[in-house]
Formats: structure tokens, sequence, C-alpha cells
């Protein structure tokens, strides 16, 4: 049922620009997101990975991502890019995996993926449609020294500094560094899966406007237009939502700072959706007023209930859904694709053990620190 409402949706979503603004439209993700649930395959789910020997490209198993564990160490080498565009973002990714992330799940990872949002959603169709200052994915987080001091962007100081210089140390742009920090930011925390890296952004055109990133106190309503005015459909918004199964909130609720919003910090992972749809939140999980809404909401309870427990599905409208915002305000025709650049995701299912009580397959600690040995070896800290 709502994947046609998903369909009539998307549908909406695609005709609508085309009206508005016919010459400044790239169809933003509706096109992919109707190829992707009507298995038109245009986003080809091609992608075992380096390394990765899965014959399997079914799109209807939505995951084919994961390399084999044991295959080889998945880690794309410059020497063998094909792309030649896309060798300068090599050392990049590497700065950033290694430099500033530690090749695991830290602080700064996960406020890359923050930052991927915040520095994207302030991007407008309608201001675009009026040929007015806009924002867009376009890294003037990085390049406005101002923007980060927005009461919004609370947080978000040590990561902007720690990427602030790489684009002057590697000649390419800020949107192009602050947004592969983003996808880099998803796959460095266990279970995030490997989202296409496009680059190529221009300087940006302005600095992103005032008021239009949302708050964790607006409606269901004000939310849902906000990200249709960015071009996402709902299942989209509900899918973004899930990055916040890896945040902790400090300044929503002071008092609580540091506190986890689920049970599985550590990991990318859908128990965020069940700890949020509970009726009383698990102990020393934080929950955003907003989140908690959307669980419930008539109008969106359907998208958020079908990631509970469902870690494929969240996983392949995740990647979907990032990918348009790491894309917004550009076409993807003005953009190189590098995915090729990208690191194997880790497979969680792979380093999980039934536990002994419930049966239940859980991480193992151990099976995941070897997976991270293995897989972020050259960008480990000693
Ligand atoms: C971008 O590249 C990746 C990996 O090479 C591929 O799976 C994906 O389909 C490409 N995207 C497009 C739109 O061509
Ligand atoms: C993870 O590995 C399991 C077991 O090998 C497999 O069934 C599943 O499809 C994989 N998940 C993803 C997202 O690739
Ligand atoms: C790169 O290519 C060389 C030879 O062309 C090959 O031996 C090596 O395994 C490749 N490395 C990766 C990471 O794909
Ligand atoms: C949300 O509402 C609370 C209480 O009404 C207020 O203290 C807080 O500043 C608001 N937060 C934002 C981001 O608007
Ligand atoms: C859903 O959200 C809308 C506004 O955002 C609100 O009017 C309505 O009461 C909400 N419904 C439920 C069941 O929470």
């Amino acid at each position: 049922m709502h994947r046609i409402l998903t369909f009539v949706l998307a549908l909406a979503l695609l005709i609508l620009p085309i009206l508005a603004t016919p010459s400044r439209l790239r169809l933003p993700g509706s096109a992919l997101r109707l190829a992707r649930k009507h298995g038109g395959g245009e986003t080809g789910d091609d992608d075992d990975g380096p390394g990765g020997d899965n014959d399997n490209d079914d799109d209807s198993n939505a995951d084919g991502n994961i390399p084999d564990l044991g295959d080889s160490a998945g880690i794309p080498d410059v020497a063998n890019a094909t792309n030649a565009a896309c060798v300068p973002f090599y050392p990049v990714r590497d700065a950033i995996l290694g430099g500033v992330f530690g090749g695991r799940c830290t602080d700064l990872a996960r406020a890359s993926v923050r930052l991927a949002f915040h520095d994207a959603g302030t991007f407008s169709l309608r201001l675009a449609a009026l040929g007015k200052p806009n924002g867009a994915a376009d890294g003037s987080l990085l390049w406005d020294p101002q923007e980060v001091l927005r009461d919004e962007n609370n947080g978000l100081q040590d990561i902007v500094a720690a990427l602030a210089p790489l684009p002057q140390r590697f000649n390419v742009s800020p949107g192009d560094v602050l947004q592969l920090a983003g996808v880099l930011g998803v796959l460095a925390c266990p279970g995030g899966p490997r989202i296409d890296a496009w680059v190529g952004r221009p300087l940006p055109a302005n600095k992103a406007p005032n008021g239009l990133l949302p708050s964790p106190n607006d409606s269901v309503d004000s939310l849902l237009g906000r990200f249709a005015d960015m071009g996402f459909a709902p299942v989209d918004l509900i899918a973004l939502i899930g990055a916040h199964g890896t945040a902790r909130q400090r300044f929503v609720d002071p008092a609580m700072a540091g506190e986890a919003m689920d049970t599985t910090i550590d990991l990318w992972d859908v128990n965020f959706y069940r700890d949020t749809n509970v009726a009383t939140a698990p102990h020393n999980v934080f929950r955003l007023a907003s989140d908690v809404n959307l669980a419930h909401n008539a109008s969106t309870k359907a998208f958020f209930h079908e990631y509970i427990d469902n870690q494929p599905d969240w996983d392949q409208d995740y990647r979907a859904a990032h990918l348009l915002m790491s894309t917004l305000g550009y076409k993807t025709t003005e953009l190189v694709n590098c995915t090729e650049l990208m690191p194997a995701s880790i497979n969680l299912t792979r380093v999980s053990m039934p536990d002994t009580v419930s049966g239940k397959a859980v991480v193992d600690p151990g099976l995941l620190e070897a997976a991270i040995q293995k897989y972020r070896a050259p960008w480990l800290k000693p």
C-alpha cells in the first residue's frame, strides 16, 4: 500500500518541479526512486564493491553493496583508478577516513554525516524557481566562516575545523570535501552502506540562506513540506532520520548532553526505528519530539514502520536519499561519479552471532573488531 503512495508522491514530485522550474531541474531523486522501487534499475545496484564476488545483481535483494568478508580488504587503490577525474580524490578520501576519522565511527565521523545534512538542507526548489540565493550541497559551511556559528550548527565546529584546510590542500572544492566526508562518515560506522560518491561541485555561489534548516520542534507537516521543497519524498525523510541511530544529542536538551539516540550508537543499524517507536524511551536513549511524531503520524508511520528490524530496506532507501542529498542544487550531468574510490561496507550480519539467551543475532565485538582491522586498516590510528 505505501509503495503505491510512494509512487504517487514520487510522481507528484517528479511532475511538480518540471512545471515549476523547467530549466534548473534535474528531476531530484524521484526519477531515481521510481526506477529503484519499480524495477527500472537505473541505480544498477551493481555495487558489489571492490573485491566483491557477489554475482547476485538482483535488485530485489537490494544489498549488492557489501562484498564478502574474506575476499579482499575492499579498498580501491588509486593505481587502479578508472576515471582520471577521480584520481585527486583518493588522497582526499584517505585524509578524511584516516586523518580525520581514524578509520572508525568516531564523533568526527558522526558529525560529518550531520554536517552533510546541514550543508545540503538549506537547498530550496522554491528559491531556485525565484532565482534567489539558495542553499545547496555546496560546502558553504567550510567556505563561509560565519555559517558554523549559527545556532542550528552548534556542535559542528570541530568537524568544520578539521575539514576546512582540505580544499586548499588538495585543490578541490569545499562542497566535494564536505559531501565526500558525509558518505565516508556513514561508511566509517559499522553497517553503514557504500553510498555513491559524486564530485565536481563548483565553489558555493553564496552563503546558505537562513531559516531553512528543519528543527526538532517542527511538526510533521512542516517537515514534509520543507523536505519536499528540497526535492525529497516522504520516504527519503524517514530514511534520512535513521542516521540519528549513530548520533548523540548535545544541544536539544543540554541537561542530557551526550545521550545517544538509539541503543546501539556505534552501529549503523535500524534500532533507532524501534527505539523511537516504542511507548517509552529505552534507558539512556534521547528521542527528538519530531522523530517520535514521525513514527506515529498517519502521514509517515507506514514508512517509519517499514524499517523496524529491516536493515536491507533501510539500506537501499538511505543510500538513495543520501545520494540525492549530497547532490542537491546540481545536475548529475555536471558532476563526476567517483564511487570507484569508496571502500567496502562492513556487513553487520556477517559479524553477528546468535545471542545465547534470545537466539537473536547480535553483533559480536570480536568479529566486528576483526572486520574493522581488515577493512579499515590503512586509516586506523595505532
Ligand atoms: C556510479 O558508479 C557506481 C559504481 O561504479 C555505479 O554502481 C552507479 O550505478 C553509478 N551511478 C550512475 C548514475 O551511473
Ligand atoms: C550481509 O550478509 C548477509 C549474510 O551473508 C547477506 O544475506 C546480506 O544480504 C548482506 N547484507 C547486505 C546489505 O549486503
Ligand atoms: C590493482 O591492480 C593490480 C594490477 O593491475 C592488481 O594486482 C591489484 O590487485 C589491484 N588492486 C586493487 C585494490 O584492486
Ligand atoms: C524547541 O522548543 C523548546 C521548548 O519549547 C525550546 O526551548 C527550544 O529552543 C526549541 N528548539 C529549537 C531548535 O527551536
Ligand atoms: C500529524 O501531523 C499533523 C501536523 O503536522 C497534525 O495536524 C496531526 O494531528 C498529526 N497526527 C497525529 C496522529 O499525530
